[in-house]
Parts: structure tokens; C-alpha cells; sequence
């Protein structure tokens, strides 16, 4: 994810109506051949083993961290001791308590913080957000938000740190991909109040590189079934987050559906966005989107954007929200969003325990 956001910022000139400039001074990783590919960024002249060097930057203002889940409270933590500003990676620590205590660190810093979470910035998950926003839909009557990827359908995948608990939390594909289904919904309001969890395993083992097998024991799929309160309707909101759906590449979708309209998207056909609309018969209605991104780039108005481009335009908003320039534009995940996506995470484990719906606080 290093090399994803250091390459927005490589072709930041894209972008028109930005007056924020992000330069990459620093990058710090235990891999030395990971940092050896950041020589081709001439800004990036301190490369270093040691993040702690990186943080005694005095001209380092602002901090993104992707490590592992089981480092991101230490790592998030010294950045903000150090006075720079931070950009998480999502889940925001490796579970509730964690998420908690990185919480009360970023209050009492007073630092700029967001957490990542890129997919809302594709056009269509614009215009669903604004659609369900509006109230032209009527009364909703569902939500469902969600991401499905394929990436642990193969046995034969060696297993990294995303396949350990004790690296990539208990929570498991909830804190690899919840922020990115919990994120519109969360904006919109529509905090879950009590929720019932299907968590199912994959694979119990896998190779592990170097000839042998290692066990895995992280969830890969989650099914949470959620009871929102949307204008004081009580409305069903499910959460989807796959590791293991056939036929998905890195799908984000959400859909909408209410008594006189709704929405759907997915980044499965990026350009599509379709519009329900119900009169003397009802209609489902495609249109193909362009490349209305929440910050305008040089690029055409009929192209078609992909992922580095929402990665560029959530760093866009990251800076100048930080800049105080939002302007009422989309702006990232908050830590309040991150601490609240946890409580989902913690409360759908309790129930897969348990089997039994759970009311959050
Ligand atoms: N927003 C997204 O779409 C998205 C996508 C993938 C991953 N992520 C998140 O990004 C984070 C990293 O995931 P990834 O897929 O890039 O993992 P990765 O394993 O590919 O990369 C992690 C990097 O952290 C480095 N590292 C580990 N400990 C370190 C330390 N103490 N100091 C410096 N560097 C250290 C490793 O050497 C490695 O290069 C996770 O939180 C993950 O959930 C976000």
C-alpha cells in the first residue's frame, strides 16, 4: 500500500482544483529491497529500516502507516507522540479496545487523523451516497454494503500475516474489509443498533512458503445482519465482507432501496450506476457514469476511473480537510467511524460465539 500512495502523489499534477501539495520525503519499512523501490521517487531521500528515524524528521508533517493490524496501535500511537499528523490504515488498531485507546491518543494530540478507506471516492459511490442521502427514495426498505474478493479460494496461496489471528486480529476479514462496507452507511447515519453474525473459516492450512504448511485461523467471510434506525424506521442494513466470494476480483458495493427509489453500485461495472424509479411501472435505470470524481483531474469527462485514482482522491481529501479546505466535499473516514466500524466488528464476534443477536451500546 506504501507504493500505492507514494505513485498518487508521483502524478499529483493530475489534479486541478488542489492547492495542497504532498511531497514524500520519508519512507520507512523493515525490508530493505521494499525500500530499494522507493529510490525511483527523487523527493524520498531518507529511506530507513528504523520508523523512529523517519518520526525525528523535523520536516515530516504527516504520517501514512500500513503495517500488519497487530503494529498499527504501537506505530499510530508513536506518530502522533512525535506531532505529526496521521493517516491510518484501516481497521484502526487490531480490535475494539485497541481502536479505543488509539482513540483517546488522537484526542488528546490533537492531531489531524483519518483513517483510510478509498472506494466512497469512485463516482458511483458518490452518487449513492448523495441518492440515499437526499430522502428522494422514499422510506428506505434495505441497505446492503459490502466488499467480496476471491484472493483465499486457492488452497495452494502460501499464507501471510492476513491469515493469522494473532497478526490480523480475531476479527479477520471484518478488519480487512469492514471499514470499506461500514464507511457509507456509518456516514449516512445508519449506526447499527443490534446485529446477528455469520463468520465462516477457510482454510484451516495452507503452504507456508518455504516448503511446509502453517494453520490458518482467521474468519475469511462475514454476513452481518444489522437493524438501523432510519428516520425512525427500524431498517435491516447488511454487511458483507468476503475473502472467499467465486467469481469477485475486489468488489465494493452498496445498495439502497426504498418505497419510491433506490440505488445500486458496484465497482464490478465502475462506470454503472443504476437508479430505481417507481411510477405507473417501475424501472431500473443504467447510467454510465464518467469520470465525476469529488476533485476535479485533468482527465476527461467520459473516461472511466480505477483504484489508483480513488487512492489519489482520498489523499486529496485527507490534505485538504487537513488544510481546512474541504469545502463540503466527501471527506475520509474519521476515527470516530473507525472506533464505531470496531464496535460492529466486536459485537458480530460475540454473536458467531454465541449465536444470538447483540445489542450495541
Ligand atoms: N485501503 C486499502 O484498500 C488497503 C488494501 C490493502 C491493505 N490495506 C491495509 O494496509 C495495511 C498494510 O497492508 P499491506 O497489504 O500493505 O501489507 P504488506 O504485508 O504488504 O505490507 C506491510 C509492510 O509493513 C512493513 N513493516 C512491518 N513492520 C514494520 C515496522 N515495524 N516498521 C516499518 N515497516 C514495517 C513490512 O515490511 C511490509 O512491507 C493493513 O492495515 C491493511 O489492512 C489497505
Amino acid at each position: 500500500m506504501g507504493r500505492e500512495m507514494a505513485s498518487a502523489f508521483a502524478r499529483w499534477c493530475a489534479l486541478t482544483d488542489v492547492s495542497v501539495q504532498p511531497r514524500l520525503l520519508a519512507v520507512a519499512d523493515l525490508n530493505p529491497a521494499t525500500l530499494e523501490w522507493f529510490k525511483v521517487i527523487p523527493t524520498a531521500t531518507q529511506l530507513t529500516t528504523d520508523y523512529r528515524a523517519l518520526l525525528a524528521n523535523p520536516e515530516v508533517e504527516v504520517v501514512y502507516v500500513a503495517v500488519p493490524h497487530n503494529l498499527h496501535e504501537k506505530l499510530y500511537c508513536d506518530v502522533l507522540a512525535a506531532g505529526k499528523d496521521l493517516f491510518a490504515e484501516k481497521p484502526f488498531g487490531i480490535d475494539l479496545a485497541s481502536a479505543r485507546r488509539i482513540f483517546d491518543a488522537v484526542k488528546k494530540s490533537g492531531r489531524f487523523v483519518r483513517c483510510s478507506s478509498e472506494m466512497p471516492f469512485f463516482p458511483g459511490g458518490q452518487r449513492a451516497f448523495a441518492v440515499a442521502r437526499s430522502g428522494q427514495i422514499g422510506r428506505v426498505l434495505e441497505v446492503v454494503s459490502g466488499f467480496h474478493h476471491s484472493s483465499d479460494l486457492d488452497a495452494g496461496k502460501p499464507a501471510n500475516w492476513k491469515r493469522l489471528s494473532a497478526i490480523c486480529g480475531e476479527i479477520g476479514v471484518l478488519g480487512d474489509l469492514g471499514m470499506h462496507a461500514c464507511h457509507l452507511p456509518l456516514r449516512l447515519g445508519w449506526k447499527p443498533k443490534r446485529l446477528f453474525a455469520q463468520l465462516q473459516k477457510g482454510y484451516p492450512q495452507r503452504p507456508d512458503g518455504k516448503g511446509g504448511q502453517t494453520a490458518c485461523d482467521t474468519w475469511d467471510n462475514a454476513s452481518v445482519h444489522t437493524w438501523v434506525d432510519i428516520n425512525g424506521a427500524e431498517t435491516p442494513l447488511r454487511l458483507e465482507m468476503k475473502r472467499m466470494a467465486p467469481g469477485e476480483t475486489n468488489t465494493w458495493f452498496i445498495e439502497v432501496l426504498g418505497t419510491e427509489g433506490g440505488v445500486r453500485y458496484s465497482t464490478a461495472e465502475p462506470k454503472t450506476l443504476w437508479l430505481f424509479e417507481r411510477g405507473k411501472e417501475q424501472f431500473w435505470k443504467r447510467t454510465d457514469l464518467g469520470f465525476a470524481t469529488p476533485f476535479k483531474t485533468v482527465t476527461g469527462g467520459i473516461f472511466e476511473p480505477g483504484f489508483p485514482d480513488v487512492i489519489q482522491q482520498m489523499w486529496a481529501a485527507y490534505l485538504v480537510e487537513r488544510a481546512g479546505k474541504l469545502e463540503g466535499r466527501f471527506g475520509c473516514a474519521t476515527p470516530e467511524e473507525a472506533v464505531a466500524s470496531h464496535e460492529i466488528f466486536a459485537a458480530a464476534l460475540e454473536s458467531q460465539r454465541h449465536g444470538k443477536v447483540v445489542v450495541l451500546g
